[in-house]
């Protein structure tokens, strides 16, 4: 068993989850990138270039057999997985109408895929002295911001933001006698592929939210949500 501290990063072969994982390895844990097809050994090797303990697994959360074998992947490799970070995540696209194959599309990737994730990979959580897991949700998916007038036209990406948040609770409250904190975060709007442009973060400061919860000490809070150590309203 690696005597060293484990973290999963799905959706890491670019954007915040690469960087989330960079910064993890940088503080002398080993990152495992998931990733579509063989990106993720690319962006792997990017990280071992920079000195980082980097590995790479096939993911495609909607997947059912990249899930399954994920369980079998961590015991062989590693014997442990402390840290799971559900980062994958596709939209807005603020041009397309609403329809129900966008809420389809949106909700495979961004909540039945973290969910099977999640559960695929809790009973080796539940073994480490110190489980993580950070849910990369959005401002958008507060209701209570929408309820305020702030909601941008993405109803299929704020609703499955919005059902993250309550998986969040959920698990919190389910593993509230266990060693696992699990936390939603906001990386605020961040110059990516899905942020665009005209975002206001750079990436490696978009990151530190997750960063900062997927290494919470044990006195730290679960069941939150979060933007750079501020509470946000469901
Ligand atoms: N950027 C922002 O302003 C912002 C704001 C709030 C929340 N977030 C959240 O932060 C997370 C990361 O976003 P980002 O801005 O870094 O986006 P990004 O640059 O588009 O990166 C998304 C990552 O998710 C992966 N991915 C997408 N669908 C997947 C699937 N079905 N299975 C496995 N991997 C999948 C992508 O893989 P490929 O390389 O194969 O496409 C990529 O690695 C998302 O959950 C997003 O909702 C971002």
């Amino acid at each position: 068993m690696s005597d060293k501290r484990v973290a999963f990063i799905t959706g890491a072969t670019k954007g915040l989850g690469f960087e989330i994982a960079r910064q993890l390895g940088q503080k002398g844990i080993t990152v495992v990138i998931g990733g579509r097809g063989d990106k993720g050994t690319a962006a792997a090797e990017k990280l071992k270039a920079e000195g980082i303990d980097a590995h790479a697994v096939t993911l495609e959360v909607t997947n059912a057999a990249d899930v399954a074998a994920l369980p079998g992947y961590f015991e062989t490799n590693f014997g442990r997985l402390d840290i799971l970070v559900n980062n994958a995540g596709i939209g807005p696209d603020f041009s397309a109408p609403p329809s129900l194959a966008l809420f389809r599309e949106t909700y495979e990737t961004n909540l039945f895929g973290l969910y099977a994730v999640t559960d695929a990979l809790l009973p080796l959580l539940k073994k480490s002295p110190a489980g993580r897991i950070v849910n990369h949700s959005s401002i958008l998916g507060s209701i209570a911001n929408a309820a305020a007038g702030h909601a941008s036209p993405s109803p299929a990406y704020n609703s499955s933001k919005a059902a993250l948040n309550m998986l969040t609770v959920y698990w919190a409250q389910q593993l509230k006698d266990t060693k696992i904190k699990v936390n939603s975060a906001h990386p605020g709007w961040v110059k990516t592929d899905l942020g665009g442009s005209g975002a206001m973060l750079e990436i490696p400061d978009g990151a530190t939210t997750a960063v900062d919860l997927a290494l919470l000490p044990d006195d730290g809070p679960t069941g939150g949500y979060f933007h750079k150590g501020k509470t946000l309203p469901w």
